[in-house]
């Protein structure tokens, strides 16, 4: 599955030049008020792509890791870092390893911008989140932003051809969350230009 998920990510990142693009504009705006300042904090962007919200965390001071599965990306990323004189580290990892973070070292943020993790993924991911430490998730939605919409089917399609079961299902997410000690302090759905999101930022409760 890995390996088919990289040469697709690496043949879609070939597609098409390097555009820089903003960083996501919930997560500025909405996400990082409750989760706190970012400077001199480690921060994990999980599956970063070219990484517009990882140059723009490091932009404002955090000591950035960005992980993704396809080295193009990553290569396109460190580019513009050292265009704009940042400084952030890059990791070329497959989420689906059970070794993808080892090495890492622990983050007091963790970002996650349109990709949703599996179950496995996401105990990996709240591991290497320290006690205290926030979590930010930002995505297409599988539901309406009022909830009152009937789920689709499991491997049908959103309305942009999307899998539902890459779409966020936040009635399975919080519970898997709370599970992994983490406390939700905030949960946003919107739409814009016609796709529908979810925002989440959650908190790792202390130990
Ligand atoms: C829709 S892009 C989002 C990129 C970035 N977070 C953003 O918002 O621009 C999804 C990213 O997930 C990465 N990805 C997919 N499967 C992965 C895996 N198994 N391990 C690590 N990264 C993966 C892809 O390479 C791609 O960069």
């Amino acid at each position: 599955m890995s390996d088919a998920d990289r040469l697709r990510w690496q043949r879609r990142y070939g597609e098409r030049p390097f555009e820089p693009r903003p960083a996501e504009s919930w997560l500025i705006d909405r996400a990082l008020p409750v989760a706190g300042p970012v400077a001199d904090r480690t921060v994990l962007d999980v599956a970063a792509g070219e990484g517009a919200n990882a140059l723009e965390l490091a932009a404002r001071g955090g000591r950035v890791t960005a992980l993704d599965i396809a080295p193009r990306a990553l290569d396109r990323l460190q580019a513009e870092a050292r265009r704009r004189g940042l400084d952030l580290h890059t990791v070329v990892r497959d989420l689906d390893a059970p070794d993808a973070l080892d090495g890492l070292g622990s983050f007091a943020l963790v970002v996650i911008v349109k990709y949703k993790p599996s179950g496995a993924q996401w105990r990996a991911v709240v591991d290497r989140l320290e006690p205290g430490g926030h979590l930010c998730l930002c995505s297409f939605a599988l539901t309406e932003p009022q909830g009152d919409a009937p789920k689709p089917e499991e491997g049908a399609f959103d309305r942009r051809g999307r899998r539902s079961a890459y779409l966020l299902d936040r009635a399975e997410l919080q519970p898997q969350l709370e599970r992994l000690g983490c406390a939700l302090l905030l949960h946003e759905a919107f739409e814009r230009r016609g796709d529908r999101l979810e925002g989440f930022v959650w908190r790792k409760r202390d130990v």
